[in-house]
């Protein structure tokens, strides 16, 4: 018999969930009750928990088997039904989402700290999904937090340590736990979506290489499952393919900064035809040519202009989401096409209503995140798998492909410039005086720009109603460019200030600059209007992608 306690506690009073979910350095996660506070106060959230089936994994990052172990146990106290773990703890945060969906599960908690570095000084997190297999809205992480303020104990159950390697059923107490393969439901799904036939001709025909880093974070296993095992890619595909706890010592983050080493690969010598990579918990992914980078806006409008060449997607798109800071070229595609597209704030949450409503199918972000109505999560193989499908469809490069995107719709020149670990005091006095200042620009010339309008961006969704304010100022120029400013919500040390800019050409003779000289005069503006150096004792952004 195991025996159910209960632990007096005390509030922490920093359990508020940011974009996504809770993420604090690894060493506050191991504060006695820490963990067990947040994860009391999700399951007091959830109104009708008992006898219900949660899933569980995470990204394998330090602190993933102990997490598992201890919420293993206060899901039992609490009355959890059944409980499906992934093997050795791990599930990326897409196949947690099918998992949920397939079969039907309350929710699910995810372990991950998504691209944060990990390790024992690295960053631990915790994620709550609901039903719909998407992260759980305000109101839920709202009710989180409001609990977390005033838990004064905790459930958890005498047991041992469950065996997480193998697979199968056990119980402790009167929960079913069941080890279910990381791998095997989110397999099938991608075969239900893409030709995998065509995609193995084209990894087995001999003229076409690819390359995929997953960063020793836990998309690995996924991908050596399906490209290699299944789709007939040559062993040595995958790159840093074994999930580590401190990813190798690496930044699980797929960007040309943190991937460099696949960036090596794929403008160096003998490059390979397709790369790509993914992060810590599997959900962003970076896509690249044969000395080419595809940025996330584009590679959206890209899927999104080809969907009818994947045979998930060929009765065509209901219509297609971005957040607000991601370029407006899948705009372009959506008015072309004759459809919706929806423009949210940052954070993939926002898609979940929009996907669950079928107005959107195809979903996307500036950072590094795509996905679709499959899932209610942005997925890193996913998007991998629908350029090889579209790839091996058209039988170009991927350059040639985005080339002609480009010819077609006009090429939205786009970067990102962030500044990391900003005194928190100064980058909101920033925002704030960016915030009087906005209403004020409509109409203003700035050397060639003309300001067409300028808010601090507020969403209303279109189907519960709910309103989200102050989700970053935005500056639209008559010619179509945009400088967006926002601070990050998912950073863990000071503040990180994001600055968006982008540009719109449509003559193809002049798609061929390079990015930051074609945006030059744009940042200039951008540091002028926002005062933003000058505000944070900056002189350069700390990362530019
Ligand atoms: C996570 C979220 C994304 C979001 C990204 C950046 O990956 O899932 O939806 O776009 O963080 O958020 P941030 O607030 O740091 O710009
Ligand atoms: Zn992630």
């Amino acid at each position: 018999m195991n025996i159910s306690q209960q632990i007096s506690t005390t509030p922490f009073l920093d359990q508020k969930p940011g974009t996504s979910g809770l993420r604090k350095a690894v060493t506050v996660f191991q504060q006695p009750h820490y963990l067990e506070n947040f994860i009391q106060s999700i399951f007091d959230s959830l109104e009708d928990l008992q006898g219900q089936t949660l899933v569980l994994g995470g990204d394998g990052r330090y602190y993933n088997r102990q997490a598992i172990q201890i919420i293993l146990k206060m899901a039992a106290a609490n009355g959890v039904g059944r409980i499906k773990v992934g093997q050795g703890g791990i599930l990326s945060t897409p196949a947690t989402s099918c998992i949920i969906r397939k079969y039907q599960a309350l929710g699910g908690i995810i372990l991950s700290a998504s691209h944060n570095p990990g390790g024992p000084d690295g960053d631990f997190g915790v994620k709550y999904n609901i039903s719909n297999g998407g992260p759980a809205p305000e109101k839920v992480t709202e009710a989180i937090y409001a609990r977390t303020k005033v838990i004064d104990r905790y459930q958890i159950i005498e047991a041992p340590d469950v065996d997480l390697e193998t697979l199968g059923e056990s119980r402790m107490g009167d929960m079913v736990i069941e080890v279910i393969d990381s791998v095997e439901d989110y397999e099938k799904l991608m075969e239900s979506l893409f030709d995998f036939d065509r995609i193995r001709q084209l990894l087995t025909s001999g003229n076409f290489r690819m390359c995929m880093d997953t960063l020793h974070a836990v998309a690995g296993p996924y991908a050596h499952a399906i490209f290699e095992q299944r789709l007939g890619a040559p062993a040595g595909t995958v790159r840093s393919g074994i999930p580590l706890e401190d990813f190798g010592g690496g930044h699980p983050d797929p960007n040309l900064v943190y991937a460099h080493e696949l960036v090596d690969i794929l403008y160096g010598e003998n490059a390979p035809d397709f790369g790509a990579a993914s992060d810590g918990d599997g959900d962003r992914n970076m896509i690249l040519g044969r000395k080419f980078f595809v940025t996330p806006s584009d590679s959206l409008a890209v899927l999104a202009a080809n969907a009818k060449l994947v045979p998930g997607y060929s009765s065509g798109l209901a219509g297609v989401a971005r957040s607000m800071p991601t370029s407006e070229a899948v705009d372009r595609v959506a008015a072309q096409i004759g459809i919706e597209c929806y423009e949210t704030p940052t954070g993939w949450k926002f898609f979940g209503n929009l996907l669950d409503a079928d107005k959107a199918t195809l979903c996307g972000e500036e950072s590094f995140g795509t996905g679709s109505n499959h899932v209610r999560e942005k997925d890193g193989l996913w998007a991998v798998l629908f350029w090889l499908n579209i790839l091996a469809v058209r039988q170009q490069s991927v350059e040639q492909i985005v080339r002609e995107h480009w010819k077609t719709y006009g090429r939205n020149y786009y970067s990102r410039h962030d500044y990391e670990g900003v005194d928190t005091d100064q980058a909101n006095t920033l925002m704030e005086n960016l915030r009087s200042l906005v209403p004020t620009l409509k109409g203003k010339q700035f050397g060639n720009y003309q300001v067409e309008y300028g808010d601090d961006f507020s969403y209303t969704d279109p189907i519960d109603g709910s309103v989200s304010n102050k989700q970053g100022i935005r500056i639209g120029f008559t010619d179509g460019s945009r400088i967006v400013v926002r601070l990050s919500g998912t950073g863990t040390q000071g503040a990180t200030l994001r600055i968006y800019l982008e540009s719109y050409e449509p003559d193809p003779a002049k798609h061929d600059l390079d990015t930051q000289q074609a945006l030059a005069s744009l940042i200039t503006l951008a540091d002028q209007i926002g005062q933003i150096r000058n505000s944070i004792g900056r002189e350069q952004p700390t990362v530019i992608t």
